[in-house]
């Protein structure tokens, strides 16, 4: 089994649409071990408790070094020896040792099809304000490796949504969710596991 750790900072519907797929019997290689969240009192980690997952909260902000926070991250990691990170609206930057450590085991999910509307400053509702001041008419979600730069990992998913007449930011965020995220997420995160659970089984085999 692939150990999966998911990242969390805040309400956790990402993770939850893994941890339904997962219900549903799908991921068959994967099972979500750990749930890390950055800030305290996160609904995301309701989510994992009611799912009977291990939760542990590392705030960024008892850390006054970005290294050291990162160096507690990777430690829970290590100690639960998990294979595969996933972002579900984790709102932190991660340093380059981190994802270089963790290269091709890192994914995130974004709310737009990158590379448009991405990269530093755009999180949350700015990445949907932004898509509407620009007047697109797809919009959409990208799920990418990550690296050192933010949103700048290749491209694993995406998908495509409409734009709709009269839409405000928080109309667009629930349709990209609902039509991309929460679907794609857990597509990304089932591909994954399989591979690299092929990947490990031919080790084994040598
Ligand atoms: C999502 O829009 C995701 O794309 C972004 O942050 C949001 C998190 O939502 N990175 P949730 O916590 O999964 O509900």
């Amino acid at each position: 089994m692939i150990k999966i750790a998911v990242l969390v900072s805040g309400g956790g519907s990402n993770l939850q649409a893994i941890l339904d797929y997962k219900a549903a019997g799908h991921i068959p290689n994967g099972e979500v071990c750990l749930v890390i969240s950055s800030k305290q009192g996160a609904y995301a980690l309701q989510r994992a408790k009611n799912h009977q997952i291990d939760t542990l909260v590392i705030e960024r902000r008892q850390f006054s070094k970005n290294e050291d926070f990162c160096a507690a991250l990777k430690g829970a990691l290590q100690a639960y020896q998990i294979d595969l990170i996933v972002l579900a609206g984790f709102m932190c930057i991660l340093t380059k040792e981190f994802t270089d450590f963790y290269a091709g085991r890192i994914i995130n999910v974004h709310p737009s099809l990158i590379p448009s509307f991405c990269g530093e400053g755009y999180y949350g509702l700015r990445v949907h304000q932004a898509a509407l001041d620009y007047g697109v008419k797809v919009t959409g979600a990208t799920v990418h490796f990550v690296n050192e730069i933010t949103d700048g990992g290749k491209i694993l998913l995406q998908r495509a949504v409409e734009v709709q007449e009269g839409d405000t930011p928080e109309t667009l965020q629930k349709r990209v969710m609902e039509q991309a995220e929460w679907i794609l997420l857990p597509q990304a995160v089932e591909m994954l596991s399989d591979t690299m659970e092929q990947t490990k089984k031919a080790g084994e085999r040598k």
